[in-house]
Order: C-alpha cells, then structure tokens, then sequence
C-alpha cells in the first residue's frame, strides 16, 4: 500500500482560527508553538552582514563552520556544565528534519532492527520519522505526570527498536524526565536514545538536564535556537553524542546535502553567544504561563505549570478537548490545540503555548471574564 500523509494537524484548526478572527480584535492563535518574539540584536547585526567571509557564497559543509560549532559547545559548557567538544558536534536544518528523517538513516546503519520507540503522548514527527522510513513506530506507555514508563516497554520491541526518542522538558504536557534511566536503558540494550532537548532552556523545575550529563555512549542531544531564540524561521539545530553515530548521521547528511546555510551558521554562533536574550526570553514564558493558568483557571480550566517548556497542558472538562476549543475560540478568540495531536492518550486534553504578547493574553482574560 502506497504511503499517504495525514492531514497536518493544525490544519485541522483553520475552522476555529476562523471563528477566533470574527472577534472585534481578532483571535490569539496559541496552537502552534509559534515564537513570536523578537530575535537577539547581534543576530540581526550577523544577518545584516550575511556574506563576511563569503558566507553567503560557498558551499557550507554539512557539519557546519568551527565557529558555529565552538559556539555551540561554549553554549553547552555555559548552561549545562558539560564539556563536549567542537569536533563531536554536527549541524542540522532546524531538528524537524532531524526528527523526521533519523529513523531512516539508523536504518541503514542497522537494516536488522526496525523500530522506533517514542512516547504516547509527544511532538507528531518521531512518530512520522518511523512511518517515512516504513518502520514500525512503537508508543511508549507514560505515567504519573506523563513521564516515560521504561518499564512498560515490551522487551521484543526493544529488541528490535533502532532507536527510543526522549524529549525533556517535554511538548506538550511539560514533563521533565530522568536521562540518566532513559541512557541506561538504551545501553543494556543497545538501542540508541535520542534525546529531544529543544526546550532546556525553559526549564522551570530544577536544573536544566541534558542526557550528556549521563555519558556520550548509545545516546545522541539534539538541541535547537528555534524557541531559545525566536529563531524558528532560520533553521538552526544541532546534534552531539555518540562520536561514532554522530560521524555516521554527519556523513550521511553529506551526501544527501543537509547544510545550514553559512550565513545562517553565522548568525546561529551569535544567538548562542548572547545569553542574556535567551534569559529575557525565559522570563517572558514565565509570565505569560503563570497568566495564562490563571485565566483558564477561573474559567473552569485547571491546568498546572509545567515541570519545563512553553506549553500549559489543560484536561478539559468532562474530557471533551475539542469542545473546550471550540469554546475558547468562540467565547475568547482563543485557538488552542486538542490533545490528540500529540497522540491517542493526550485526547481528553488542550494544549496551549505561550506564543503571544502579554496584551494578547490580557484580550483573552478580558473576553473570558465577560
Ligand atoms: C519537541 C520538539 N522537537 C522539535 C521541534 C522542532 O523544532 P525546530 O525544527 O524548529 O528546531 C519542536 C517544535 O515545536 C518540538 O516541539
């Protein structure tokens, strides 16, 4: 049978942006994790001078330049108190690609395991990594707080698993998960595990993790400026760990001509050296979560900050999550996602991601309130 691709899911949601815009004042469209904040100054500095060093004009290699990856590895020493070396660090287009296209890739490494484990309730490409590779994608069970539950894993899966995908903090219930168990778990099987790291820097519980923290061996960081950065429109992401798969997936991404262009590398080692931007854009999460859980608290809605990440995780209630949006975007001009996105068992839920400006919120509060 032929491969045909689902609907993108928030495509799913143009009825309700629809009915959010007829409001006086528009709607406030907090369904996709859609930054919209303005990126660090010394990025625009970079970009204005897009072809120093004849950026603009080469071909970039798919590793990415040594300044980009010494930024980045200076950025890991800096946050996460981990040493990782320039050399074992590779570039990638954004970690959509990345996501989608690791499967594949593993596969060929290893055409003798074929299955992906990620979890239930998660981002939708580890899910469709597997499927564009005509793999077997398997859901991890999840627990308390949504967190990983290894020891649900079938051991004839993990036997023929390539790889387990992590993601801490998580999208989209927020869930920070123990790395240390996740690289054990691979390693006394063997299976690689990929460990989806884009939103550390928004870590609200405890210190910020990385699965590096735990060793190189079997495990691989990928780590993106999309949301540290407001840079989701450059496509800058990277990928450490394992020297042995990092040197294998780099060469591979040669070939088929992965390369974050060079003035965008250029511009990614400035992000990476301003922290401050990355600190204020923190706080701005912050805010408009702890905003955000009020107001939907007093309009029925109880849902809890988040262990990390940019999203409020609401149960509806009596379960139904697209009715609940559909009241939000009619009552309120709010457009939130329903769970199911994110998986069979994120169903009975709505996800709503702190992408828009204070003023929009407080246009939300006020609607909701009359
Ligand atoms: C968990 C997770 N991983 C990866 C991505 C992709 O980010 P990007 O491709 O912009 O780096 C996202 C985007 O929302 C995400 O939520």
């Amino acid at each position: 049978m032929s491969f045909r691709p689902p609907k993108y899911p928030y495509e799913r949601l143009d009825p309700l942006r629809e009915k959010a815009a007829s409001l006086e004042g528009g709607g406030v469209d907090l369904s996709v994790g859609n930054p919209c904040d303005p990126p660090s100054p010394a990025v625009l500095e970079v970009l204005g001078s897009a072809d120093e060093g004849g950026a603009t004009r080469g071909y970039p290699t798919s590793r990415g330049s040594l300044t980009a990856r010494r930024a980045v590895a200076e950025w890991f020493g800096r946050r996460l108190d981990v040493e990782v070396a320039p050399e074992q660090v590779a570039l990638c287009i954004g970690t959509k690609e990345l996501v989608a296209g690791l499967p594949a890739w593993l596969h060929l490494r290893d055409p003798s395991r074929d299955t992906v484990l990620f979890p239930e309730l998660a981002y939708p490409t580890y899910e469709m990594g597997a499927l564009l590779a005509g793999l077997r994608a398997v859901p991890v069970p999840m627990g308390e707080g949504w967190h990983l539950r290894l020891d649900a894993i079938e051991e004839a899966d993990a036997e023929r698993a390539l790889l387990l995908w992590v993601n801490s903090p998580g999208n989209p219930a927020g869930q920070v998960e123990d790395l240390g168990a996740a690289a054990a778990w691979g390693r006394e099987r063997g299976v690689l595990v990929a460990s989806d790291e884009c939103y550390v820097e928004q870590t609200w519980q405890g210190r910020p993790s990385t699965i590096l923290h735990h060793g190189t061996g079997g495990v691989l960081a990928v780590h993106s400026l999309s949301k540290r950065s407001n840079l989701a429109g450059m496509r800058f992401g990277w990928y450490t760990g394992d020297p042995e798969v990092v040197e294998f997936v780099r060469e591979v991404r040669q070939h088929a001509g992965f390369m974050v262009p060079g003035a965008v590398q250029r511009a990614g080692a400035a992000a990476l050296g301003d922290q401050a931007h990355a600190d204020a854009q923190r706080e701005r999460y912050r805010e408009r979560l702890a905003f955000l859980r009020d107001v939907l608290a007093r309009a029925g809605v109880g849902a809890p900050m988040p262990e990390g990440g940019i999203y409020l995780w609401a149960p509806a209630p009596g379960g139904d999550a697209w009715a609940l949006a559909e009241r939000l975007a009619a009552e309120a001009g709010l457009v939130v996602s329903p769970g199911e996105f994110y998986g069979r068992a994120g169903a009975g839920h709505v996800r709503v991601a702190a992408v828009a400006p204070m003023a929009r919120l407080e246009l939300v509060a006020t609607r909701l309130a009359s």
